[in-house]
Order: structure tokens, then sequence, then C-alpha cells
């Protein structure tokens, strides 16, 4: 059974982060430059919430608020929503459905580990599945 330990192999350990003081322009920017939609959120170390594009939509662009003079501090969600390393993808993916959240923080005993999105799961099981269709062709093909 696949964990989150086997997505992080194939997508690796980076976790983009943002300080809570930043303004929220900037970690759009920083979110645009890098193609992702989410940020951890954290000051010296202490992970403290996650800034998503959907904070982005539901607490500033829908609020009429400004993005150059709101915080990040201010609008993003916490606490943060963490998943063990060790953890089925499975499993994982209901907590994503349960939580209405499209990214979970990894986390290797106390220490921050990466960052899955939903995406990479979905990309995850469909190399699975494909993997385990060869395998079972094969297995037919060779049994003839
Ligand atoms: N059609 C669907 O069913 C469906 C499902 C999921 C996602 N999507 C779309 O696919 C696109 C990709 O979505 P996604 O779920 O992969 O989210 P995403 O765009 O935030 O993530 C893209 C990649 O960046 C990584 N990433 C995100 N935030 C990071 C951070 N702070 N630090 C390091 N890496 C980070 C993710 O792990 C992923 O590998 C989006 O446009 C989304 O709307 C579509």
């Amino acid at each position: 059974m696949s964990t989150i330990h086997d997505v992080l192999d194939r997508k690796g350990e980076t976790v983009l982060t943002v300080n809570s003081n930043v303004s929220v322009l900037d970690a759009i920017k920083t979110m645009a430059d890098a193609s992702i939609g989410a940020l951890v959120v954290r000051d010296d170390e202490q992970p403290l919430g996650m800034f998503t594009e959907r904070d982005y939509m539901n607490k500033i662009a829908l609020k009429g608020l400004s993005s150059a003079t709101t915080t990040v501090a201010d609008v993003m969600s916490s606490p943060l929503i963490t998943v063990d390393i060790g953890e089925p993808v499975r499993i994982a993916m209901e907590t994503m459905t349960e939580c209405h959240c499209r990214h979970l923080v990894v986390m290797d005993k106390d220490a921050m580990a990466g960052i899955v999105s939903l995406g990479d799961m979905v990309k995850h099981m469909l190399e699975d599945k494909e993997a385990e269709v060869e395998q079972l062709s094969s297995y037919i093909a060779g049994s003839y």
C-alpha cells in the first residue's frame, strides 16, 4: 500500500514558506512565480498555518480587501492540517476530503518533511494503477 513517503520520494521534500508579516500581494507573487496554490506560513521555523488560493478568493477578493496592505497572518488558515509521512495515500485523501483542503503538510515525527497536494495524490494513484495494469497484463500474457 502506497504511503505519503512514496509520494514525497517522487516529488521531493521542498516546502515553500512565507513569514506571517509578509503582504498578501508578495505572497501571491511568490505563488504565481512557483506555479503553486499554497504557502506554509512560518516564523522562526515554527509552522503557523497555510495561505492558499482559496484564502485569497474568500478573504481578500470577495471582501474587497487590499492585498498590498493585508498581511498573510490576517488571512491564513490555521491550525495547520498535517499528515504523518507513514500514512497510506488513501487515508490522506480522505483527510483532504473531510477537511476540504487541497494541501497537507507532511510531518516526520516533529519535523516538517514536505507538502502534498491533491494533484500529487491523484497523479500518484494513477501511476500506481497503470503499473498494476501493466503487471497484470504481462502476467496474463505470460500464462498463455
Ligand atoms: N481536475 C481535477 O480534478 C483537479 C484535481 C486537483 C488539482 N487540479 C488542478 O491541478 C492544478 C495543480 O493542483 P495541485 O492540487 O497539484 O496543487 P498546486 O498547484 O498547489 O501544486 C502543484 C505542485 O506544487 C507543489 N506545492 C504546492 N505548494 C507547495 C509549497 N508551498 N511548497 C512546495 N511545493 C508545493 C504540490 O505539492 C504540487 O506538486 C491546479 O490548477 C488545480 O486546480 C485539478
